[in-house]
């Protein structure tokens, strides 16, 4: 978990209280996900399911020595994986509206925007919500 945390801090511009990360665990474990290489851990996914219709994607960070590698691709697509066992029908989240490569990576993944935000951050910075539908 200390591992989770850390990767978060280094690689999130949100920040988020240590406590939330056993929560999350506790209440949806399929759905924290972590990717890990030589027994370090380089990439995580966190979902968590809202109600039997809807599950959202909190958190998603690969280190950035490994990004571009589909290691976030692969965290996703565990996560689909999920998300299908589940039965769930619709995948949300939140991404700031200057974050192009993540609206990128989702794009390609099948998300498309829905709406704006505005000052969803705890900087003030919009955020889109975008959405997949299973
Ligand atoms: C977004 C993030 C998780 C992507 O992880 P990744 O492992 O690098 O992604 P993948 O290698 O699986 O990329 C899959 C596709 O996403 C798109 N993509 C990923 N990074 C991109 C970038 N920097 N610029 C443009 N497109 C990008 C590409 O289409 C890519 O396909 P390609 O490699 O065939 O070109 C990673 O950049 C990251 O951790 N960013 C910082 C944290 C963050 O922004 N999280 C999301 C907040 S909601």
């Amino acid at each position: 978990m200390f591992s989770v945390i850390k990767l978060a801090s280094e690689t999130l511009t949100e920040r988020y209280n240590p406590s939330l990360f056993n929560y999350f665990y506790e209440t949806f474990p399929e759905g924290f996900i972590v990717a890990e290489k030589a027994h370090k851990i380089i990439g995580f996914l966190i979902g968590v399911k809202i109600n039997p219709e809807y599950a959202k994607i909190l958190m998603l960070a690969v280190s950035k020595y490994h990004r571009k590698q589909s290691i976030g691709s692969g965290l996703l697509n565990q996560f689909l994986r999920v998300i299908y066992i589940e039965k769930i029908k619709r995948i949300e989240l939140e991404v700031r509206t200057n974050n192009k490569a993540a609206i990128k990576f989702y794009q390609k993944h099948g998300f498309k925007i829905k709406e704006k935000k505005r000052e969803f951050y705890q900087s003030g910075e919009d955020a889109y919500t975008m959405i997949k539908e299973i």
